[in-house]
């Protein structure tokens, strides 16, 4: 315990001065407090439950110290403060057990307080102490994500910032979450983004009170986890021929052109990336996309199609693989499924279940089930036979077929099932979890079975749609507008309050079929994900377009701070900058 708080304090004085610096600070702070009243507006997103505000102002001292228990568990909030405070503000923040002079105090709960839950917090400025408590670690972490946004938005620079007050408005806060699952999700197959992207993706994540990242690892255009024992998924499923131009416009590859466009995570990436949000209370859930979406799983083991010549998507690129013309359900133009009716295909998935469940410490695996095509299957001998011997009387079953045996094999691993919506087709298995994203109908029905949900409608939450109807580069299509997304409910008014319970949260998704680097997906994900943090976070009743938006504008600097290639599409952004001071 003591190495963890000689770590925390890299920048520590010596104790000796300690006690000296002590009387140092209450002078600054009493002078200081005397000064200039903090004008700007509170702009907290995601809006607290409850937030008063009081006169005075609270002025950082060059020497900060933050007393904070022993427990392990203030940690990441504790190097989470130090870090952001530091850097900016060239203050000299140490971290103690024992201080008497503090500056900003931690407080876990000896008792909970049942109001706050378990991510909940209460945070009070006054013009001599912060105090941050909660009953949880993770609530000390997001009364910390308040706590820097109540600073002058140059605290959100990576930077020394000279010639800044800062200067905090004195607030008593009290606040929780309306949803336990607050998600992200982000497609790494399509195109591969490198561990720091990811990381990059979680920081944006915790700073709007996130909890859980769904990470896609697995499409026809890429599989993205290295996995023991089968070499070839990453050897020849990670890479595929790099075309520019549209997402499934162009001619298919020729079998000589290099295939050197994508990438794969280790286990020790996983492993280092899954700490890297749990010190920062972020859950990742896997998906591995069966038994559609799997072309590059089958161009690595080709015996695991039902149709024969698979080894030819050796050579993949982003060729087109379904027809969407017809509607729905498209016609696939090319056999992208794991064939059902092969016993290979279970030893296969058991042995990459085995391994995502041992990397993945989340309860949850989460394996697809979208979008799988059964044109090819309608014509294949196997599957006829497996229909017959299994008394199945249409097409539709297969896949229902298919379900319950992948969700035997995640059991087995201790893991619970999740999958998207099309798992209702063929009879929702037991303690099966639907990810309802053709809109609210699938979640609505899987609730009302008694079936815990999650809601991702691709009519409010689809981050790879356009949020304008002029974007200057090409989306998926669609329209999901900034207030659109503010404007989701995940709790559909459909079901009673006995079936909210099932409503675990909801989440965004990020494909990225044309999302080809992190500068894109910035212009994707910001501004629309602290809409939907709010969505997310707080209560239904707190939640007010015309109050979130100058909010938001605020929050704007701050993106610039950061680097965040934000779209500008719903803000004019100079004239509104201009007018901020925040
Ligand atoms: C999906 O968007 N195909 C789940």
């Amino acid at each position: 315990m003591k190495k963890i708080f000689q770590l925390l304090c890299l920048l520590c004085v010596a104790g000796q001065a300690y006690s000296q610096e002590q009387n140092q600070i209450a002078s600054t702070t009493d002078v200081e407090t005397a000064a200039a009243p903090v004008t700007r507006q509170i702009a907290i997103i995601p809006e607290p439950v409850s937030l008063v505000r009081n006169t005075g102002v609270f002025v950082l001292p060059k020497k900060v110290i933050i007393q904070a228990d022993k427990s392990t568990s203030v940690k990441p909030a504790l190097d989470y403060l130090q870090l952001h405070l530091s850097i900016p503000t060239g203050s000299f923040v140490t971290a103690h057990t024992d201080a008497t002079a503090e500056t900003i105090r931690f407080v876990l709960n000896p008792q909970a307080n049942p109001a706050l839950g378990k991510e909940g917090y209460q945070l009070s400025v006054t013009p001599k102490l912060i105090t941050i408590k909660a009953n949880t670690g993770a609530g000390l972490f997001y009364g910390v994500q308040s706590l820097l946004q109540l600073f002058p938005k140059e605290i959100a620079s990576k930077e020394l910032v000279e010639g800044v007050k800062w200067t905090l408005p004195c607030v008593e806060i009290t606040d929780y979450p309306k949803l336990a699952w607050r998600g992200l999700m982000f497609d790494v197959a399509r195109h591969f983004f490198t561990k720091n992207e990811v990381k990059q993706y979680i920081d944006a994540m915790v700073k709007y009170k996130y909890n859980l990242l769904h990470l896609h690892l697995t499409d026809d255009e890429g599989w993205r986890l290295e996995i023991k024992g089968l070499p070839k998924l990453t050897e020849v499923g990670a890479w595929r021929v790099k075309k520019e131009g549209n997402f499934g416009d162009f001619t298919p590859p020729t079998p000589n052109e290099p295939k050197d466009y994508g990438g794969f995570y280790t286990q020790d990436d996983i492993k280092e990336i899954i700490q890297y949000a749990k010190d920062r209370y972020v859950d990742i859930m896997p998906e591995i996309d069966v038994p559609g979406h799997s072309l590059a799983a089958i161009a690595s083991y080709p015996e695991l199609s039902c149709t024969p010549g698979a080894e030819k998507y050796q050579v993949r690129s982003g060729e087109k693989i379904m027809d969407w013309s017809r509607g729905a359900p498209p016609i696939a133009l090319v056999d992208n499924t794991l064939c059902p009716a092969n016993e290979k295909v279970y030893a296969f998935l058991d042995t990459v279940l085995t391994q995502v469940a041992a990397l993945f410490p989340f309860e949850y695996i989460h394996l697809g089930g979208d979008e799988a095509p059964i044109n090819f299957w309608q014509k294949n001998d196997a599957i006829k036979a497996l229909m017959q011997r299994e008394g199945m009387k249409k097409i539709e079953e297969v896949q229902g077929y298919f379900e319950r045996r992948v969700k035997t094999i995640v059991e087995s691993k201790g893991k619970k099932f999740i999958g998207w919506d099309e798992i209702l087709e063929g009879g929702l298995a037991p303690n099966a979890t639907v990810m309802s994203w053709r809109g609210e109908k699938g979640g609505i029905e899987a609730a009302k079975q008694k079936h815990n949900v999650i809601m991702t409608p691709t009519t409010y939450v689809y981050l790879d749609y356009s949020q304008t109807k002029k974007e200057d580069s090409v989306t998926i299509g669609g329209y999901i507008p900034l207030k659109k997304v503010y404007n989701y409910e995940p709790i559909p008014a459909e079901l009673n309050a006995d079936e909210h319970k099932y409503v675990l949260g909801a989440q965004a998704n990020l494909w990225t079929e044309y999302v080809k680097n992190d500068r894109k997906l910035e212009y994707m994900i910001f501004p629309r994900m602290t809409a939907l943090s709010e969505v997310l976070w707080s209560k239904k009743e707190l939640k007010n377009w015309d109050d979130f938006q100058p909010r938001l504008k605020t929050q704007l600097k701050r993106f610039d701070l950061w680097n965040i290639n934000y779209s500008k599409a719903d803000w004019k952004v100079e004239e509104e900058a201009a007018k901020t001071t925040n």
